[in-house]
């Protein structure tokens, strides 16, 4: 009697024990919810459809692929703060529905869908997600394990590829279609020390929240010229304007004030081949211009960056149709955000929100739980009663 007791007791601890750690696995209906919630935040602020993206991306890089968990100490993740502590709060109400991380992976895909339909390719297709990525044991905690992020100063495609490759396994093709992620947002001064986004205003209306491959046309149809930044010498971007002395190709780009768009060398190096210093200046006697493949190089001392790229075809095809880019970033999008390690699995549909099994229930007084469970669906209704 005493030993079946204890067999028992044992049973239930380890049983319980085993349901506690088991993350949340969104359903359907929680996913739909979701959905809805994040679009009101897109639409309340279009800022957040490339800080959503790019906060995806931040999250699966590093050892723990995508695991809820970024660093806001680490000078890559600047600027990714404001949207962690807006998704932070929708997470905080849909608790144990869904992990961190698949929340943000889940933001990201919105997000995209979100930004393609105001194309006319709308193919960005979300029934496609999977849940069941797990949090860092530090989620919420705000600082991740050492990770290591792209830097913007890369010469030449092989480097970028060597990157996606070891951190999510992509090939010189899901390279370059993956970087096309840059048609959205923008990048900060107070972030990153460069400024301006991949697509101008005065390029595509709502450029900046426009996911298609006008990114690619950027790269290879436009004369861009390299400055350094007058807020950091250590910084250089892609500019319209030609170099106003005449002389070299590093001049500061606040004499040339840069009403438009910008490129930094790790985008273009998807088409050309460069030779720069640690700075991300030109080594001496590696001056260019990257000249446009439609028009003829600008006249001017400097001769026209290296095209013998890999990646330059496929920014061509790219640029050329929107449709083949979109169908292949929607795989690439999708094989950044999927853990390999294979505990993935699409949503199933749960119209009825589950009770707890038994065995757990015996743990708590029933009528606290009904009670719990009464509190969370008035909280549930606010949310999504919420005006826009
Ligand atoms: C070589 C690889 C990459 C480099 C060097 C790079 C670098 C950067 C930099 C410097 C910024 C500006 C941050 C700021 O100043 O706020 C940025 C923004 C952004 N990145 Fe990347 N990135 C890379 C790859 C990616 C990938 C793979 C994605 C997504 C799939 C992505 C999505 C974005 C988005 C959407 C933004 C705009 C964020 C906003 O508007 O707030 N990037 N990236
Ligand atoms: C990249 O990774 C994949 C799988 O991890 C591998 O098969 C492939 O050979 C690697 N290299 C390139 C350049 O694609
Ligand atoms: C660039 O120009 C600005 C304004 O003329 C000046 O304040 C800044 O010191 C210059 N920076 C460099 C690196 O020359
Ligand atoms: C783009 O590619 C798709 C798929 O190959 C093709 O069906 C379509 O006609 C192409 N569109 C253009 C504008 O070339």
């Amino acid at each position: 009697m005493f030993r079946k007791v204890i067999v028992l007791l044992l049973l239930i601890t380890l049983t319980s024990a085993w349901w506690l750690q088991k993350p949340p696995r969104a359903t359907k209906e929680t996913l739909s919810q979701l959905d809805g919630e994040i679009r009101k935040l897109l639409k309340e602020d279009p800022e957040r459809i490339g800080g959503f993206v790019r906060l995806a991306f931040h999250d699966c890089v590093g050892r723990g692929r995508c695991d809820g968990c970024i660093d806001h100490h680490n000078h890559d993740n600047k600027g990714l703060a404001v949207y962690t502590k807006v998704l932070n709060n929708l997470f905080t109400k849909f608790s144990n529905r869904i992990t961190r991380a698949d929340l943000y992976a889940f933001a990201a895909i919105v997000a995209a869908n979100y930004a393609s339909t105001s194309g006319p390719d709308a193919v960005f297709k979300m029934n496609r997600f999977k849940v069941g990525r797990r949090d860092c044991s530090r989620s919420g905690q705000e600082d991740d394990n050492a990770e290591t992020f792209p830097g913007p100063n890369m010469q030449n495609v092989h480097e970028l590829v060597n990157f996606f490759n070891k951190t999510f396994g992509l090939n010189l093709r899901e390279t370059v279609a993956l970087m096309g992620a840059h048609s959205l947002g923008r990048l900060r001064t107070k972030n990153s020390g460069f400024e301006g986004p991949w697509i101008a205003e005065v390029v595509q209306k709502n450029g900046a929240n426009i996911l298609d491959s006008r990114y690619y046309l950027e790269i290879v149809a436009v004369h861009w010229f390299l400055k350094v930044m007058p807020t950091n010498n250590k910084r250089h971007q892609w500019q319209r304007e030609g170099p106003s002395m005449g002389v070299g190709n590093s001049v500061n780009a606040s004499l040339n004030a840069q009403p438009d768009n910008i490129l930094i060398h790790s985008d273009a190096a998807l088409a050309f081949n460069f030779h720069l210093d640690e700075n991300g200046a030109f080594k001496p006697g590696k001056e260019c211009i990257m000249c446009s493949i439609v028009d003829p190089p600008p006249a001017g001392d400097l001769p026209c960056c290296d095209i013998k790229s890999a990646g330059r075809q496929l920014c061509i095809d790219y640029a050329l149709n929107n449709t083949i880019w979109m169908h292949d970033f929607t795989d690439v999008f999708y094989k950044m955000i999927d853990n390999p390690d294979g505990k993935l699995t699409l949503p199933i549909s749960v119209p009825v929100r589950p009770r707890p099994p038994p065995h757990r229930r015996l743990k708590h007084d029933s009528k606290n739980q009904d009670e719990k469970e009464a509190q969370d669906d008035v909280a549930f209704e606010k949310i999504k009663q919420k005006p826009v």
